[in-house]
């Protein structure tokens, strides 16, 4: 019974739960789908049963070559040999910041966390102590800490709800006029620059201008975007110079670290607060960082995700045509894609159908390609997908 699990929710990380991958359990034709994995490698997953899938999950994001990547993993395994942690500061930490810095030059300075929310509430922090001010306006999702949450989330005291206010994806005159609205108030804009469509150009354009207008941080939540789209993700991909970015999940391919970086004089402002962590300067996942950054440059990964990933999404729009009693739009872009069903119905069963022949494909955002999917792996998940949504009825 569900309620016998000791981890209550049934998982720590609540998008891994069956019901949220799978949709809520009852009777259908399928099998029961996969509920705990027992190991992972390349694209591949295997469940407590043995059984193997073909994975789009990739750990929701958090891996771009692959998991169990061997430079990865042998990096790791050097760290874990030299100990792990220490009294003192790991060499590592700098060598890794002198690395990110050269990839990606709006990064001037950086400090390491573990986890993306916490990251993205280091910015936050430091875009508030640049600028003296209290309010933030966000788009997007920037992880479970009490800054961000919206009204449905209880637990938030309502003097930190009503600090942060969301802006519309791609609307460029609401977001203009909250921005002007907050004026000299407002701390920092902090956006997820792809929320299931691509960005415009004037949307990208009035946050620049409009949060140097008021004299506010622009922070850019480069979490799903970064070591994707491109090295330095949406805002190279795009153009844009964000004052702010945190970085995370593909950094360290599935190890735990994130990062907050950016302007220099922004970053300094860590010697007015407080943001530090016992355990940001464990050498594990620095090293996994240092390699995966190592890989992929020189493998060319962003330009791998782009072209398997375009492939997918090509075959994604034939089948919203085959099937459009089923399938009513694809969403995202071709690193980071899915497709929008008819219904919660729907939805359910093609993401079970799929799991029955081996296929583990998000049914919300965001399904994501990495180094180990090539094109006859891409090849055989459409014709997984097309079997599955030829047996959905309309
Ligand atoms: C854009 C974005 N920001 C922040 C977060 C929070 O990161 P974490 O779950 O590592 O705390 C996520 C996680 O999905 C994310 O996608």
């Amino acid at each position: 019974m569900a309620s016998d699990w000791r981890v209550p929710g049934f998982t720590s990380t609540a998008s891994k739960r069956p019901d949220a991958l799978f949709g809520a359990a009852g009777d259908g034709p399928s099998p029961p789908p996969p509920e705990r994995m027992a190991r992972a490698a390349g694209c591949r997953v295997w469940d407590e049963a043995g059984r193997e899938y073909v994975d789009y999950i990739m750990a929701l994001g958090a891996v771009a070559l692959g998991y169990g990547h061997p430079a990865v993993n042998g990096a790791a395994q050097e760290a874990i040999a030299s100990g792990v942690v220490g009294p003192l500061a790991p060499v590592l930490e700098e060598e890794l910041a002198v690395a990110l810095c050269g990839a990606i030059p709006w990064i001037e300075r950086v400090r390491f966390l573990k986890t993306g929310a916490e990251a993205v509430a280091a910015a936050v922090r430091l875009g508030r102590v640049a600028t003296g001010r209290d309010r933030v306006l966000g788009c997007g999702y920037h992880g479970w800490l009490d800054w961000c949450q919206g009204g449905a989330v209880q637990g938030v005291p309502a003097a930190t709800r009503e600090l942060y206010a969301e802006l519309p994806f791609n609307d460029v005159e609401r977001t203009r006029a909250e921005i002007r609205a907050v004026g000299d108030r407002l701390a920092v804009v902090v956006v997820e620059p792809v929320v299931v469509e691509e960005p415009r150009r004037e949307w990208l354009d009035a946050l620049r201008g409009e949060t140097a207008r008021v004299g506010a941080v622009l922070v850019f939540d480069e979490i799903k975007t970064a070591f994707r789209l491109a090295l330095g993700g949406a805002a190279e991909r795009y153009g844009v110079r964000p004052d702010l970015v945190v970085l995370g999940k593909a950094m360290a391919n599935g190890f735990p670290l994130a990062a907050v970086g950016g302007r220099a004089d922004l970053m300094s402002g860590v010697a007015h607060t407080w943001i530090s962590s016992t355990l940001a300067t464990e050498s594990v996942a620095l090293a996994a960082a240092r390699a995966t950054l190592q890989v992929t440059v020189a493998e060319g990964v962003c330009a791998h995700l782009h072209q398997v990933g375009t492939q997918l999404l090509h075959g994604l729009h034939r089948l919203q045509h085959r099937y459009p009693h089923a399938v009513t739009g694809v969403a995202g872009v071709a690193e980071m894609c899915f497709l929008n069903y008819a219904s919660e119905e729907v939805s359910r069963s093609v993401a079970r159908g799929c799991a029955a022949r081996g296929l583990l494909f998000k049914r919300t955002a965001y399904n994501f390609v990495s180094l180990a999917h090539d094109e006859s792996t891409v090849d055989r998940t459409l014709a997984v997908l097309e079997e599955v949504l030829g047996g959905v009825v309309g």
